[in-house]
Formats: C-alpha cells, sequence, structure tokens
C-alpha cells in the first residue's frame, strides 16, 4: 500500500453528495435500458420485481456501499484492504475491490458506444431529422447508423474524449454544477414526454403493458436481469457509490440520502417507460425489439409534438449530460487507484484508463454490423459484455458489500456510521440475510439449479 492513507477531498454538503450519486445513478440505465429490457421482458410484472430488487435488495446494499467508502476513505480496492484489516478478515477482500474496478471499466465501454448514438441523435434532431419521419424513416435511420462502425467510432471517441478531459479535471465544482444544472432539465424534458404520451390513442395500452402484472411472462432469467438492472441503475455493486461515499462528510445521513437518489433514479426511470410505451403501441412498434427502443420511438414522439425538433434536440442534449455523469462514476474508481497506488498524475490516469475502455468499445461498435455473427454463450459482444456485469459481476459485488457490512465488519462500526438510531434493526437484517439471499437465489433460479 502506497498512498493508501490519503484522505480524498469532501463534498460541500449533503446535497452536493446527493446531486452526485443521483447524477451517477441517473443515466442510460434509465432513459435507455430500463426501457427496452422492460419491452424484452413483457412489461408489468418486470416492473414489479425490479422495485422489489430496488427496496429489498438496492436500498440496503447502497447504503452499506456508502458506509464501506465512508469509513475507508480511499479508492474501493485499498478501502476494502483496509476495512478488512481492521476487522481482523483476510486482505482477500480487496479482490472485491477489483472486482469493480475491473466491472466498471467493461461497463462504460460499451456505456460509451451507446451514449455516442444519443449524440448523433442530437445532430440528426437539430438537422430536422423529425421533419416528416415515420416509423419506416425512424427505423432506417437507426439501422443506418448501427451498419456505419465508422459514424459510430467517432461518436464514441468523442464522448470517451469528453469523460477523459471531465475525469482528468478531478471530479470538482465543474461537474457538481453541470448536474445541478442539468439534472431538473432532464426531469422537465421527461415531463413533457409525458404529457404527450398521455394525450396519444396508445396511452391505455402503454398503461397497462407497463402495469399490468402478469406473472405467466416472467421467466427466471428476467428475475435475474430485473435485479442486474437495480444493480445497473442504481450504480451498485463495483465501487462507484463507495468512492463516492468516501468523499462523504461525517454525520450526514446515509440511510435518507440513499433513498433520495433511489428514489429519484426510480421515478426517472418509471417515467421514461410511461413517456416510451404509449407512443410504441400508437405507432404499432414492437416493445420487445432491444437497444434501438428508444432510438426509433423518441423521434415519433417528437414528429407529433409543436416544437419537436427544439425539444428533441434538447432532449438528447440532456441524455447526453446524463451519461457523461454516469460515465464519470463508472470510470472514477480505476482513475482513483491508478493515480492513488500505480503513482500515476491524474490526467495520465484518466487517459490510460479512457484509452483501455475506448478500444474495448470498438468491440461494442463491430458486434452491431460487421462482428454480429462473432459470438460468446449465444450472445453477441454487446451482449455477453452486458450480460457478464449487470447480471453476473454486479451482483456478485453487491453480494460482496453486503456480506463484508453484515457480517465481516463489527456491528458496532456499522452501527456508528450510520447513525440511523432505532432503524437500524432493520437494516441490518436485510443487509445480512435479505438482501444476501435474494441475490443467490435468484442466480441459481436463473442459472436453472433451483
Ligand atoms: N447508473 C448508471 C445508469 O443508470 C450507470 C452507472 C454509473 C453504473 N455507475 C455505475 C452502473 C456503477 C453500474 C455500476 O446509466
Amino acid at each position: 500500500m502506497t498512498a493508501s492513507g490519503k484522505i480524498h477531498g469532501q463534498w460541500s454538503s449533503r446535497l452536493a453528495f446527493i446531486i452526485a450519486a443521483s447524477g451517477s445513478a441517473i443515466g442510460l440505465g434509465n432513459i435507455w435500458k430500463f426501457p427496452y429490457l422492460l419491452g424484452e421482458n413483457g412489461g408489468g410484472a418486470f416492473v414489479l420485481v425490479y422495485l422489489a430488487c430496488v427496496l429489498g435488495i438496492g436500498l440496503p446494499i447502497m447504503m452499506a456501499e456508502t458506509l464501506l467508502g465512508r469509513r475507508g476513505r480511499q479508492n474501493p480496492i485499498n478501502t476494502m484492504a483496509t476495512l478488512a484489516g481492521q476487522a481482523g478478515a483476510s486482505r482477500i477482500w480487496r479482490y472485491a475491490g477489483w472486482l469493480g474496478v475491473l466491472a466498471g471499466f467493461l461497463i462504460l465501454s460499451y456505456y460509451s458506444v451507446i451514449a455516442g448514438w444519443s449524440m448523433a441523435y442530437l445532430f440528426k434532431m437539430a438537422g430536422g431529422f423529425i421533419d416528416g419521419a415515420s416509423t419506416e424513416t425512424a427505423r432506417q435511420a437507426f439501422q443506418e447508423l448501427k451498419d456505419a462502425p465508422d459514424r459510430q467510432l467517432i461518436w464514441h471517441t468523442l464522448f470517451m474524449g469528453a469523460t477523459v478531459v471531465i475525469v482528468s479535471r478531478g471530479v470538482s465544482d465543474g461537474i457538481e454544477k453541470v448536474t445541478r444544472l442539468m439534472m431538473p432539465g432532464l426531469l422537465l424534458m421527461l415531463l413533457l414526454l409525458d404529457i404527450h404520451a398521455v394525450r396519444t390513442e396508445g396511452f391505455a395500452e402503454g398503461m397497462s403493458f407497463l402495469f399490468k402484472v402478469d406473472f405467466d411472462k416472467l421467466t427466471g432469467e428476467s428475475l435475474l436481469i430485473a435485479m442486474g438492472q437495480a444493480f445497473f441503475s442504481l450504480g451498485l455493486g463495483m465501487g462507484s457509490i463507495m468512492v463516492y461515499g468516501s468523499y462523504l462528510p461525517a454525520h450526514v445521513s446515509i440511510a435518507r440520502s440513499s433513498a433520495i437518489v433511489a428514489g429519484l433514479d426510480t421515478a426517472v426511470a418509471l417515467l421514461a417507460g410511461i413517456a416510451i410505451f404509449p407512443v410504441v403501441f400508437t405507432h404499432h412498434l414492437e416493445p420487445g425489439m432491444g437497444p434501438g427502443l428508444i432510438f426509433e420511438t423518441l423521434p415519433l414522439a417528437f414528429v407529433q409534438m409543436p416544437g419537436g425538433t427544439l425539444f428533441g434536440t434538447v432532449f438528447f442534449i440532456l441524455a447526453f449530460f446524463a451519461a457523461i455523469t454516469s460515465a464519470i462514476a463508472l470510470i472514477e474508481p480505476a482513475v482513483a487507484w491508478l493515480s492513488e497506488n500505480a503513482g500515476l498524475s491524474r490526467q495520465r490516469a484518466s487517459a490510460y484508463a479512457g484509452s483501455a475502455c475506448w478500444l474495448l468499445g470498438v468491440g461494442t461498435v463491430l458486434s452491431f454490423n460487421r462482428g454480429s455473427d462473432l459470438t460468446l454463450a449465444g450472445r453477441n459482444f454487446f451482449e455477453f459484455i452486458d450480460f457478464l456485469t449487470a447480471d453476473i459481476m454486479l451482483p456478485a459485488g453487491g453480494l460482496l458489500v453486503a456480506i463484508f457490512a453484515g457480517w465481516v465488519m463489527k456491528r458496532e462500526h456499522s452501527e456508528e456510521e450510520l447513525e440511523m438510531g432505532a432503524w437500524y434493526c432493520y437494516w441490518r437484517p436485510l443487509i445480512r440475510y435479505l438482501a444476501p439471499a435474494a441475490v443467490v437465489i435468484i442466480f441459481l433460479h436463473a442459472m436453472g439449479l433451483l
């Protein structure tokens, strides 16, 4: 351990932490991934299972991850090593930190490609692409983008470059201020799209798709996907929130902040679903068409709206900001580790991590065109990385966090850090029994072992 004793910066206030953590949580996961997973997994029952996962597994683990971060005050790898030392446990625990750093890195490689699609759409919108857009032209435009590796590469490079520039300057004032401005803007745009959705013909059908619970449509795998999505959307299981927690001042209520962040994140995901599905049904599109869902439906929503070109452009600008505040959180653990342990400057650490991530992202770009035949476990490259991270690594990381906070760490320590008085008795069984058991059961069930 070299510079591991170093104490990082601190957020200026509880609000700053909530904003940064919401910036990490609210991202493409809410606007892009949640709607398309929902479409693929049959709607209502998936929403219900998702909500149960957020409450029963996500929230307690979010609190645990934040508390480990605040107590360890270093990058996730060192934090795990230090806290294990304090608890008299094996330093093998630091590999839980490693797992997280690696997961964030893998996720960002494809996240950047999808964020690149949003950037491409931003310019399409501004260029008046929606004038006269029909179901067919919207479908074609998206297909053309997927078929063009060069165009996707340019956007992927720009997005990764922007992430590296921001991260290399430190997650400071700049990003805090940008998020503070952009998050309310995103919410406003989403509400506007919701109002539009209410007035479409497919509204009733969309709402019943979203909220009518039909458990017959739920398979073991969709349970796993719902749980993976809860981890992904809340940004858990890889040290993002642990690093953010490490900048958290003492005596800020971890329980209350986590509940606010989880609540906001869930609200944004549901609002996105409500904005999108009525449009899907109005235009007789297929809800289960996968990752392209929002890129084909949103242009159709905007085309019918007065001022659609302007709103459409603004929407994709905001999607870009939502994505970049999450991208920063995804790469921060790797950068913090490289600069604290490998002795690199922050600039170098960001540039190295960003370049390696960029290279891996090329695999995702190609998986939509030339390399679409290349499959691993029945999945193309993008689908494989997504499955490996969201459905395996994040739940595994979350499980380790739960076991550590619930069983390895001394009770006095977690109690002291959480400062939640009598409420602690509710958190403790959740983190010791319910959350770990649920993760294991869902996992085994999906593998067909249970
Ligand atoms: N939560 C973000 C989203 O929904 C992505 C993200 C940020 C993330 N930090 C994370 C995902 C940590 C998994 C783990 O877009």
